[in-house]
């Protein structure tokens, strides 16, 4: 496997954060005192036990499509990388512009609001300039074969982001593209929302090794990547559904084979939530899946996220949404509205944390 490694383009010296702009970085401290240059260096890939690995054999070029794909000094550089980022954007600086002249096309088989807008918000920040293909326009493997597509979309642009349904999708686009794929949700996974909530934790805890993370609901594309996570970063992974809802056998087999992060699945979300330092909820019907969302809602009883759970978890546990929520059914109005809940920062930080993937795979 090739060896990556990558700088971050930011250098502190170049940097002019007011004082309150330091709020939004509180992680590394170290690096604000001691480094004045900062280099996000990473010596080699992690095994991945997912798919290709994360510099493609064929063209050289990097993707970002599973979070394990990487190991975690690279997670944790591209994590630091997007603090630096998200400072400067926060301190107003419009003058980094590492994407200018570039271009991004963004595949959307199923609907979005975040992930939509952060990428091309964020790549416009940047300078960049991105381009929206919806279901309609590309209708991938109906009206064109999506090894086709990423090889034409390959020709006009420097980066492609797509959400699908299919992970077999991603892997094509992948496979035939000359250019870095980054995953925007999946069935399977959605490594840029965790890549966010890394982040977010970072910022609100501290650290994220160490912590006690409990999803509550289905076990689904963002509890894959969790799992993803866990087995590269060392925390405390705990994911409760209920029974016949739990997620793919073998990512929680090879999850815990790694032996990085303590990982447990149970139906049971009263004693899993005991301690945490995060409560995290995603809705029991993803798209896809509406259909079901009737039916889903007798058998998740008594998963929802409310007031009384919160309470079970204790004083330190943060509330965190992957966002659009069903509030009523997954999570109560109160628990999102609470002052532990930091669903809206976790969302900004999808900007922030995908500007960070995409300078990566770019390698800027
Ligand atoms: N969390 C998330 O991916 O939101 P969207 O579906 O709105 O992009
Ligand atoms: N599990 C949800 C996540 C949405 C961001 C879905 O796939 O619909």
């Amino acid at each position: 496997m090739a060896a990556i490694s990558y700088t971050c383009p930011l250098s502190w010296d170049a940097l002019r954060f007011p004082s309150s702009s330091l709020k939004f970085c509180p992680t590394f401290p170290a690096k604000i005192s001691g480094i004045r240059r900062i280099k996000c260096q990473s010596s080699a890939a992690a095994p991945s036990f997912t798919s290709a690995v994360n510099v493609n054999e064929k063209t050289g070029h990097k993707d970002f499509i599973h979070i394990s794909d990487f190991d975690k000094e690279t997670i944790m550089k591209i994590l630091q990388c997007a603090s630096e980022v998200k400072a400067k954007l926060k301190s107003g600086d419009r003058n980094f512009l590492p994407f200018k002249g570039k271009s991004m096309a963004m595949i959307f088989t199923k609907p979005s609001m975040r992930t939509r807008v952060s990428f091309e918000t964020g790549f416009f920040l940047l300078g960049g300039h991105s381009i929206y293909l919806g279901p309609d326009d590309i209708q991938m493997g109906k009206r064109e074969e999506t090894r086709d597509i990423a090889r034409v979309l390959s020709g006009y642009n420097d980066i492609i982001m797509a959400r699908v349904f299919t992970h077999q999708d991603i892997l094509d686009l992948t496979k035939y593209a000359t250019i870095p794929v980054v995953n925007g949700l999946t069935d399977y996974n959605h490594p840029c929302q965790i890549m966010a909530d890394a982040l977010t934790i970072i910022e609100h805890i501290g650290h994220l090794e160490g912590t006690k993370v409990v999803y509550v609901g289905d076990g689904n594309n963002i509890v894959h990547s969790w799992l993803l996570l866990a087995s590269v970063v060392p925390f405390h992974f705990v994911c409760a559904c209920p029974k016949g809802f739990e997620p793919d056998e073998e990512t929680v087999r090879k999850a815990k084979s790694t032996g990085i992060s303590k990982i447990e699945i149970t139906n049971d979300p009263k004693e899993a939530v005991v301690g945490a330092d995060v409560v995290y909820s995603d809705v029991w019907a993803s798209m896809g899946q509406k259909e079901e969302a009737e039916y889903r809602r007798k058998v998740f009883q008594g998963f929802q996220v409310d007031e009384a759970l919160m309470e079970i978890a204790g004083s330190k546990a943060y509330f965190m949404h992957c966002l659009p929520a069903e509030r009523g059914v997954e999570v109560t109005d109160g628990v999102i509205e609470a002052p532990y809940s930091i669903v809206f920062p976790q969302a900004e930080n999808r900007l922030h944390a995908q500007n960070a993937i995409m300078l990566h795979v770019l390698g800027l």
